[in-house]
């Protein structure tokens, strides 16, 4: 097994935690640098995280290291390839995601700064909500292209999808293909007419009734879970998520993902970051790829862009 380069994730709370750890299993990167705020406890945690290596075998390290708001401590993420930003307070009960723009707004800026100091090469993949104005955010603080900056939420949200439907349908998970593009919030975009179970399109096995069921239960899936937990929000797939886009990066795949990327004229849309396909390898998006869409899909993801570009234009006055 070859190792190699340095991933960088800022914040060490269950989302930034269990994203360092899957990208230690992996067993592909030479460090993984984990980052918070919070006196000792990415220290903690990192050392914890590697006396589990002996035992799932992996030699990856993990660096944990305490940061402060002055900057001290960004220095550890220095020659990093990717960074993860999961730095931000996560919604509690009853709240939208948009209810935690102005407070992320502020961590993102400080967060984003150090990194464009201290890992000026690097692909931030962001996953802080409101997602798609915090990736938006991002960029505009660190001044990278805007293919070096990347949110994660399409990955998530269409695993959401696709467990809904194989729970429905009692199938393997794997044998089913969704999507969702759009916005990681309200204008959350699930793409009937591009899933299928076994390559059989959807509309021919569930009926629209229950089709719409499963994207409205996608579309709250976040907040489904948040009710459930009553203090914090979804760490698992969101951390499966955003580490594969990690690796994608990382190995230069190429492979199509759903993520928020910039858009410069596909579907017809410009200058916002939005829930899109698009291929992810070393320079972060290689390129966005234009899905078909039905007319009404064309419609909703129109609304998405129209709804979020608003938004990321309201974030550079936070
Ligand atoms: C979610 O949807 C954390 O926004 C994330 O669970």
């Amino acid at each position: 097994m070859s190792r190699s380069g340095k991933v960088a994730v800022i914040g060490a709370g269950f989302y930034g935690s269990t994203t360092a750890l899957r990208l230690a299993e992996y067993d592909i990167f030479e460090t993984v640098v984990l980052t918070d705020v919070l006196d000792g406890k990415a220290e903690g945690l990192a050392l914890d995280m590697n006396q589990s290596r002996w035992i799932e075998g992996f030699e990856t390290k993990i660096v944990g290291q305490t940061t402060g708001i002055d900057g001290t401590g960004y220095e550890a993420i220095a020659g990093s390839e990717i960074v993860i930003i999961t730095a931000g307070m996560p919604r509690k009960p009853g709240m939208s995601r948009m209810d935690l723009i102005e407070t992320n707004a502020k961590i993102m800026r400080g967060v984003a700064e150090n990194i464009a100091k201290y890992a000026p090469n690097c692909v931030i993949i962001n996953v802080a909500n409101p997602l798609d104005e915090m990736t938006a955010l991002a960029q505009i603080v660190s001044e990278f292209p805007y293919n070096r900056v990347i949110g994660q939420a399409g990955m998530l949200d269409t695993a959401r999808f696709s467990h809904f439907v194989a729970e429905e349908l009692q199938v393997p998970v794997s044998s089913v293909t969704t999507l969702t593009l759009g916005s990681h919030g309200d204008t959350m975009v699930p793409v009937a007419s591009a899933c299928s179970v076994d390559g059989k399109p959807l509309s021919e096995i569930l009926s629209q009734e229950k089709i719409d069921e499963l994207v409205e239960r996608t579309r709250n899936g976040g907040a489904e879970i948040v009710a459930l937990l009553k203090t914090g929000s979804a760490y698992y797939a969101p951390s499966a998520a955003a580490a594969r886009m990690a690796r994608a990066v990382h190995e230069d795949s190429g492979k199509v993902m759903p993520v928020c990327a910039w858009v410069d004229g596909e579907y017809g849309l410009s200058g916002a970051y939005l829930g899109v396909e698009a291929e992810i390898g070393n320079t972060g998006i290689k390129k966005v790829v234009e899905t078909p869409l039905t007319d009404s899909e064309k419609a909703l993801l129109a609304e998405a862009y129209v709804a979020v570009k608003a938004k990321q234009a309201d974030v550079q006055a936070l």
